[in-house]
């Protein structure tokens, strides 16, 4: 089966490089030359763990291409997936679906004999509908169908994700395109994982509703997080003693400084655009939205009790800056607001995180940055750990100790155990946990 990956980012890529370690012949194609070039040269743009081995093994067994030429990846494919951007558009949060309904009418324009047009892209309902609306006018002849396949990668993990689905989301009404997305899926079909076939509309709303409830999930905890350190209770234990409730699950019940990353926050919004618009408002979502971009900057009042109440002219160190470990990804992190509060606060910033400085440079300014976490801490009036990165889970705090100016840690992911902090004589503050 011919596959043409429209987009290079992040998702176009894990699904291109997968698909093609299906067995599929893929061709992921960008407009960013320079991208397509260092894909060519075996440079991968983003850091996820075991992309770089599986594109090269892909590519060196001849399955897996990178273009330019949209036009003719098209007219040779069966299936055309649509795998880009869809910001969060300037003003109004509601998706940007231009890059869609651009690549829509490119392809369009060079399809030939039947081709499946997939919407990978995260996109609000009824884009599919505008989709077909916008080939059926550009290219009358077309034998299309369109449909939509929304992905659930978690970045980090996101090989894996695409390997072991829990589900995946099929919305089509074409029988010949319920074949072919068979195929393209055959492989997870035979490790039995659920093929959910369903309409354009519900598909593009699961996708959806996944995220915001798992964003509603998040939050529900990070708010019982705050009333446990009121009321002298420990939100892990709160959080094991509802999760092992079947109807609840234990997953995504971690406390912490509210989510970021590239979609809850985008998709978040953008399905409460979707509900305005529809007249149907999804409060709890809105309320969602708000509680977490609240909880960020909340969380730089929090080190700022933390160290006594008054940070000015104070050096806090800050180890991971990523919206979360084994990624470079700094898009919504809480550490930007974080840094930020801080800084207005009056203190000054030392920062290191393993692969999100490079990324941390554009968005963050003001900061230094170090190599490693005991030099980030060197003369620091306190430590606070934003992302859980695995080599901030075992620090050497007889070393931390003597580099640092006074022995205050705050741990924003509860990676620590308090009782084993207090015995190296840090003061110790984290999420959810009676201090
Ligand atoms: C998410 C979805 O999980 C994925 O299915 C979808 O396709 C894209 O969005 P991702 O953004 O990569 O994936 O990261 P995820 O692991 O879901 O974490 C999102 C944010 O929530 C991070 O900031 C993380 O730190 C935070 N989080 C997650 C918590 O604070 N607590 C948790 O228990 C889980």
């Amino acid at each position: 089966m011919k596959i043409t990956m429209i987009g290079s980012g992040y998702v176009g890529l894990v699904s291109g490089a997968c698909f093609a370690d299906f067995g599929h012949d893929v061709t992921c194609v960008d407009k960013d030359a320079g991208k397509i070039e260092a894909l060519k040269a075996g440079r991968i743009p983003i850091f996820e763990p075991g992309l770089d081995g599986l594109v090269a093994a892909n590519v060196a067994a001849g399955r897996l291409a990178f273009s330019t030429d949209i036009a003719t990846c098209v007219r040779e494919a069966d299936v055309v997936f649509i795998a880009v951007g869809t910001p969060s558009r300037r003003g109004d949060g509601h998706a940007d679906l231009s890059y869609v309904y651009g690549a829509a009418r490119e392809i369009a324009e060079n399809v030939s004999g039947f081709t499946v047009v997939v919407t990978k892209s995260t996109v609000p309902v009824g884009t599919g509908d505008e989709v077909e609306r916008i080939m059926r006018e550009t290219n009358p002849e077309a034998d299309i169908a369109v449909v939509s396949n929304p992905e659930f990668l978690r970045e980090g993990a996101a090989i894996d994700d695409f390997k072991r689905p829990d589900r995946i989301v099929v919305g089509l009404d074409d029988e010949r395109a319920r074949a072919v997305m068979t195929e393209a899926y055959r492989p997870l079909y035979l490790n039995q994982a659920p093929l959910l076939f369903t309409t354009r509309r519900t598909s593009e709303l699961i996708k959806y509703a996944s995220n915001a409830f798992l964003a509603l999930k998040i939050t529900f905890i990070n708010e019982m997080a705050d009333l446990c350190e009121k009321v002298g209770a420990n939100v892990q234990e709160v959080a094991r003693g509802i999760g092992l409730d079947g109807r609840i699950g234990p997953k995504f019940l971690h406390a912490g400084p509210g989510y970021g990353g590239s979609c809850f926050p985008k998709d978040t919004l953008a399905l409460v655009k979707t509900a305005q618009d529809y007249d149907s408002p999804v409060r709890l979502i809105e309320t969602t939205v708000a509680v977490n971009d609240n909880r960020k900057r909340a969380m730089g009042r929090k080190i700022i009790h933390a160290v006594g109440g008054d940070v000015r002219g104070k050096r806090i160190a800050v180890l991971g800056l990523t919206f979360k470990p084994n990624t470079d990804d700094m898009r919504d992190s809480p550490a930007i607001a974080i840094i930020q509060a801080l800084q207005d606060a009056g203190a000054a910033i030392v920062a290191y995180d393993p692969e999100g400085i490079d990324n941390a440079r554009k968005l963050i300014e003001g900061v230094d940055y170090a190599d490693n976490a005991y030099h980030a801490s060197e003369g620091a009036d306190a430590v606070v750990i934003v992302t859980e990165w695995n080599q901030f889970r075992a620090l050497d705090f007889t070393r931390l100790k003597t580099v640092m100016k006074a022995p205050i840690l705050i741990d924003l992911r509860n990676i620590y155990r308090p009782e084993e902090v207090a015995r190296h004589g840090f003061s110790y503050t984290s999420v959810g946990r009676a201090d």
